[in-house]
Order: structure tokens, then C-alpha cells, then sequence
């Protein structure tokens, strides 16, 4: 039993993480198309016109990798990169990233002074946090750059309206005193997804007179933002001056139709790719993987795919989802298991061990998108590209733009 007043040291707490054994990149890898990225970035940009972009790079960049798509946003000319975490933001900063740089989720005992002293704006949504902030500033010997967080009407994170005055005063007087600069005013969309929601307008309304609350109290932020890339791509009195765009920069639809709807031509980013590791025919009645939820109706042929849901296929895609070999569909057929899944081939195929397994990708040569995989586990996109796990080797490739 566990005595709460004498709780177990974590094992091995002070040791250096341990490198991460993963696949071998033969066996399989994501392939991440850096020029789609940047061509989604470029497209999105002429999309929503005067507005500036921020890109969100958080969770290893949506699974994608952080580091390396934030140097080609950069590479891009995107302004501003936006993750949730302290660590993330000082990974960018340790990768040699110096552009504009927001964080805004943090834990009640994280220390603010290494963000405010390498230059990341911070997002704040109390009094509590704006003292944190200005503690910060005092260490670091430099005003940190804050935006204050409204919550607009998602419930989450940010300061509720009636208290939002009060904050605005106790940011003022911090800017005041030299210990911060309030640079934004932020909020975050609870439906930008679902045209039409009366949510949306309902949260511009209170996000405009937040705006002007703020600025009544003295504040004078440039950066005035509310759209994720749903906002981005279909309301355009969300966009204000910023619009944070996460998953349309990855090339999926935050939800689907929202990218036609917007007229807007996006390319996905992660190909996800496997090869066959044993290929076996079965007969009639031959049972297949854990729980035998498959049961072969006629004699078949079976491929095996080292990738399972410790890196990140859903077991929601038993039985449920296609990959393509050989330029075909082929169905997981039973339980998706920790390492491997395994596939129907049917039984005439001349498939062999070695034979590539596209997984999901832009969808061109007919393979599965990760919107596909989304609909078939029921789930979103953003979930099925974010899970790609540790031990899947990325491979970055960028053609010429
Ligand atoms: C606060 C905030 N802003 C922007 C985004 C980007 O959203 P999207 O990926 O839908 O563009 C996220 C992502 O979840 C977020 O948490």
C-alpha cells in the first residue's frame, strides 16, 4: 500500500533519459514532404490575406517533428511559431530558432523565468500568472512579453468574462512598472469547424469586447487573436490580426469539407509507411490475431506489418482499416497488436516479404489519407497524425519550391 506521507521516488528520476530504441527506417518510416509543408503554409497565407500566421508546432509538430518544420516555417517567412509547453518552446529556442515564439499551457510549479529570458511570449490568464510573469521578468532582468487569454466561450483554459476587467488592470499596472508588456489578447474557437455554429459568432462578439476592455484599461496589444485553422480557413471576422494554424499546415482538413468549403487546396505532409515482414496463407476457419476477431471465410494469403499501436495505429482500425500493397487496398484483418497488424492480400496474391505498405498519405496514387484512417476509427485527423509514435523513424524530404 501506498502511505501518502511517504510516497515512492520515482525510479530512476535522476538518470539521463534513455535513447528511444525505434524501427529501422527500412522496416518502416514517415516520410515528412517538407515542400508540401511549406507549399500548405504559403497557401494558407495568401488564404487569409493581412492577417499574420502563427504555426503550431506543439506535440513534436502534430507528430510530424517540431524542430524540423519549424526551420521550414521560418524558412517560409512565418512570423510566429506557437507550441503549449515551456519545454517545447525552449527546445526551438535550444535548436536556434529566434523568431516570435508563444507558449501557453503551464503547470502551477514550472518556473517562467527561462521562457521570459529567451525571448518567448507567454500566454496568462490570472493574476496568479501575471505575478509568476513578473517574478520572471525581475530574474530575467527583461519585461516579459504576455498575452492575456479570454475565455471566449470554450470552457478551457482562459480568464471568464467577469473577471476579465480586473485582469486587465492588474496586467496594466505590470506593464506599468516595467515588468511586462502585454503584446496580445487571445482566445480560442470551440466549433470554428462546424459552420454555422451560433458558438462562433457568440465568441467574435465577446472576444470584440474583451478587445476593448482591455484596451479601456490601457493595454495596448498588436497581436489580437482568436482562429486555429478551422477559424483560419472558414470565418474570416475570426481572423484579427493572427491566425494559429496547426493541423491545415500538415495538410488535413480540420474537420471534413472545411478545406473545400474555404476553396482551399491542402497536400498532407506524413506518408506512413511499413513493408511485409512474413506473408503465409491460411486456410477456411483459420482464426487471426489476438481474440481470433477475424475468422478467414476461404483460404487467403496474410501479410505482416510491423507497426502497432505503441506507435500510434489505433486498435480502433481492427478490422476496420485499409492500407495499399502493390498499388492495392488491402483490409487489417483482427486486433491491431502493440508491435504489427496484419493484412488480407487475398488468395491469389504474389505479394512478398519486403513489399512496401503504404499506410496512409496525400491520397494521390489512391493509398488511404489520415482523414480516411479519422473515419474509419472514428476519430480526427489530428489524432491519428499526432500518435505516430517515438520508435517510427521520420525522413524529411523537400523538392525545390
Ligand atoms: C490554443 C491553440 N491554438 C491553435 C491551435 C491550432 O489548432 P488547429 O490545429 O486546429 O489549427 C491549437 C491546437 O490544438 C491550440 O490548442
Amino acid at each position: 500500500m501506498i502511505n501518502s506521507s511517504n510516497p515512492p521516488k520515482p525510479v530512476g528520476s535522476s538518470s539521463p533519459a534513455a535513447p528511444v530504441a525505434g524501427i529501422d527506417a527500412q522496416t518502416a518510416r514517415a516520410t515528412i514532404d517538407l515542400a508540401a509543408f511549406r507549399r500548405n503554409i504559403a497557401t494558407l497565407q495568401r488564404h487569409v490575406g493581412g492577417a499574420e500566421m502563427m504555426v503550431v508546432v506543439k506535440a513534436d509538430g502534430y507528430g510530424h517533428g517540431m524542430i524540423e518544420c519549424a526551420r521550414a516555417a521560418r524558412r517560409s517567412g512565418v512570423g510566429w511559431l506557437g507550441v503549449a509547453t515551456p519545454t517545447e518552446a525552449l527546445q526551438l529556442r535550444q535548436s536556434g530558432d529566434e523568431g516570435r515564439l508563444m507558449a501557453w499551457l503551464y503547470g502551477v510549479d514550472e518556473d517562467l523565468t527561462p521562457l521570459v529570458a529567451a525571448d518567448v511570449d507567454v500566454s496568462a490568464q490570472s493574476a496568479e500568472q501575471i505575478s509568476r510573469l513578473v517574478a520572471a521578468a525581475g530574474t530575467a532582468e527583461r519585461p516579459a512579453r504576455v498575452h492575456l487569454k479570454i475565455d471566449t466561450g470554450l470552457s478551457r483554459n482562459g480568464m471568464r468574462v467577469e473577471g476579465w476587467r480586473a485582469l486587465c488592470e492588474v496586467a496594466a499596472e505590470a506593464e506599468a512598472s516595467g515588468a511586462l508588456e502585454v503584446v496580445g489578447v487571445w482566445s480560442h474557437l470551440a466549433a470554428a469547424d462546424e459552420p454555422g455554429h451560433p458558438s462562433i459568432d457568440a465568441q467574435i462578439e465577446v472576444f470584440e469586447w474583451a478587445t476593448a476592455q482591455a484596451a479601456d484599461a490601457g493595454l495596448r496589444p498588436a497581436a489580437r487573436h482568436l482562429a486555429n485553422s478551422a477559424g483560419a480557413l472558414v470565418v474570416p471576422a475570426a481572423r484579427f490580426d493572427l491566425v494559429r494554424v496547426g493541423i491545415a499546415a500538415y495538410g488535413i482538413d480540420p474537420a471534413p469539407g472545411i478545406a473545400d468549403l474555404a476553396g482551399v487546396d491542402l497536400t498532407p505532409v506524413m506518408t506512413l509507411q511499413g513493408q511485409l515482414v512474413n506473408v503465409k496463407t491460411i486456410k477456411a476457419g483459420d482464426g487471426v490475431s489476438y481474440g481470433h476477431t477475424w475468422v478467414a471465410e476461404k483460404p487467403t494469403t496474410l501479410g505482416l506489418v510491423p507497426l502497432g499501436y505503441a506507435d500510434g495505429i489505433p486498435r480502433h482500425g481492427s478490422n476496420a482499416v485499409q492500407v495499399t500493397v502493390g498499388q492495392r487496398r488491402a483490409d487489417i484483418r483482427g486486433r491491431v497488436c502493440m508491435d504489427q497488424f496484419v493484412v488480407d492480400l487475398g488468395p491469389a496474391a504474389a505479394d512478398v516479404v519486403g513489399d512496401d505498405v503504404i499506410l496512409f498519405g496525400p491520397g494521390r496514387d489512391g493509398e488511404p489519407t489520415a482523414m480516411d484512417w479519422a473515419r474509419w476509427c472514428d476519430t480526427i485527423g489530428y489524432e491519428i497524425v499526432t500518435r505516430i509514435g517515438v520508435r517510427v523513424p521520420r525522413r524529411y524530404v523537400e523538392e525545390d519550391l
